[in-house]
């Protein structure tokens, strides 16, 4: 198993920081980081997340791109140059779901979720290889949608299979240069997600069962790095999560689709 990142006097990039998950990786890594790019497109929340962390050691610069555009994606390498920022972790957070069914939904919402989830986390990722500094990491969040097809949100658990399914090449393809990636797989977690996610017909997703699985946000963002350090390629976490994600990529496609098509009442 590779030796893991250290985060002690990191420079990291966050993506997707001004809210949720992302947010809450600058107050987890702002204590022992040197300096930490904050990047979303709100800059109000930016600097709302940049003051709450005022009193940390950390250097904290907020960079306001839109990562669904190939212009906002530039924006991020040339406001490391102009600040003198030198990364040795990128965390490739930034992404969105959409509840509801492929054939009903916005064309212009499922571009902009490829282009986050998938365009955006591979771009910036092929961007920012050659100055990261080693030993260095890369964290992507994925998601538990990952591990199988989802109605009601196709697009984006297909894009989180995406997500897991490169980072875990990424983590072997990368280790000899001393950089390690793990990606973190979590269940629904309390954030914004679901605000985003949802339609203007008011759509949601089947929640049945998700009580048993949720976690707070700090201890996604406590295992996702623990993981990191750990230089463990993959983490579920949760107890719960933990054992789906097994049990969902252990069973076979038949039995998940027939399971899926009753969850879903197609059938
Ligand atoms: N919450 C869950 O249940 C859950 C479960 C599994 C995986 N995840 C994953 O966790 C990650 C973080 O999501 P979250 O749950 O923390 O949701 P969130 O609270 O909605 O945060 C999403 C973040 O992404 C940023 N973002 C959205 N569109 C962007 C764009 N075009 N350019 C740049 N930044 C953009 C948002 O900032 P701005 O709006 O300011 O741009 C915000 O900071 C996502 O990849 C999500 O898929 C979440």
């Amino acid at each position: 198993m590779p030796k893991g990142f250290s985060l002690p006097q990191c420079r990291a990039v966050i993506t997707g920081a001004s809210s949720g998950l992302g947010a809450e990786f600058a107050r987890q890594l702002a204590p022992v980081a040197e300096a930490l790019v904050l990047v979303a497109r709100r800059a109000e929340a930016l600097e709302k997340v940049k003051q709450e962390l005022s009193a940390t050691p950390a250097r904290l610069l907020c960079c306001v791109a839109d990562l669904s555009t190939d212009a906002g994606r530039d924006e991020v390498s040339a406001f490391l140059a102009a600040h003198g920022v030198k990364p040795n972790l990128l965390i490739n957070n930034a992404g969105m779901g959409d509840y509801g069914s492929f054939a009903s939904s916005s064309v212009e919402k499922t571009r902009t979720q490829i282009e986050l989830n998938i365009t955006a986390l591979t771009l910036l990722t092929h961007a920012l290889l050659p100055q990261l500094q080693t030993p260095g990491g890369i964290l992507n969040v994925s998601s538990l949608a990952s591990t199988l097809p989802m109605p009601d949100l196709a697009v984006y658990a297909a894009s989180k299979a995406y997500v897991t399914s490169f980072s875990e090449a990424l983590a072997i393809e990368l280790a000899p240069r001393g950089i390690t990636v793990s990606c973190v797989c979590p269940g629904p977690t309390p954030t914004n997600f679901s605000q985003t996610a949802k339609r203007a017909d008011d759509g949601d997703t089947n929640r049945d069962g998700q009580a048993l699985l949720r976690i707070p946000p700090s201890q996604v963002v406590r295992e996702a790095l623990g993981a990191l350090q750990a230089g463990r390629a993959c983490v579920f976490p949760g107890v719960g999560v933990s054992i789906a994600g097994r049990v969902f990529r252990l069973m076979p496609r038949g039995i998940m689709r027939w399971a899926l098509r009753r969850r879903s009442g197609k059938e």
